[in-house]
């Protein structure tokens, strides 16, 4: 396994398809889940600098904060509650250009301005989401949904 990763510049979709076989390669032969969604926020965090990319995992009926880069977040968040937890509610990925104008978005950071949240979907059921925030307006559109949902579905949880 490479343990450096190249980083492009380019386009987003151009970055997006240099890192997919990079985090594929990451992943391959680990099976510690911990271990690869670590490796997995920090290649994302580094190819592209956003402010915040992380994990929350399903326990117990609630969103776990899980492994992530950025500032200290919330730990839990209820289904329904928030980006993550309307992701999770709805079973799909929401695209937020402008947090402020999302009902009920949770603010860890008042310095995320827009924001991607994927669901982790396994046998019909969300068991997880990734969420990632900028610090600019309008950040996330339907390439990043593409990729992230790509590279989530790469991960064996
Ligand atoms: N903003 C998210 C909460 C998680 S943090 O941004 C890391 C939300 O509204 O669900």
């Amino acid at each position: 396994m490479a343990e450096d990763l190249s980083i492009i510049t380019g386009s987003k979709q151009e970055q997006y398809q240099s890192l997919l076989p990079q985090i594929k390669g990451l992943l391959e032969g680990e099976p510690d889940l911990v271990a690869n969604l670590a490796n997995t926020v920090a290649a994302l965090k580094e190819q592209f600098g956003w402010f915040w990319v992380g994990f929350y995992i399903i326990k117990n009926d609630e969103l776990v904060l899980a492994p992530f880069q950025g500032p200290v977040a919330c730990t839990r968040i209820r289904k329904g509650k928030g980006v993550c937890g309307s992701s999770w509610a709805e079973a799909k990925t929401l695209i937020v250009p402008d947090v402020e104008k999302f009902p009920g978005h949770i603010a860890c950071s008042s310095l995320s301005k827009s924001e991607i949240v994927v669901p982790v979907i396994r046998n019909g059921n969300v068991i997880a989401v990734l969420d990632v925030d900028s610090e600019e307006l309008d950040q996330f559109d339907t390439i990043d949904q593409y990729f992230l949902e790509q590279i989530v579905e790469l991960i064996d949880f």
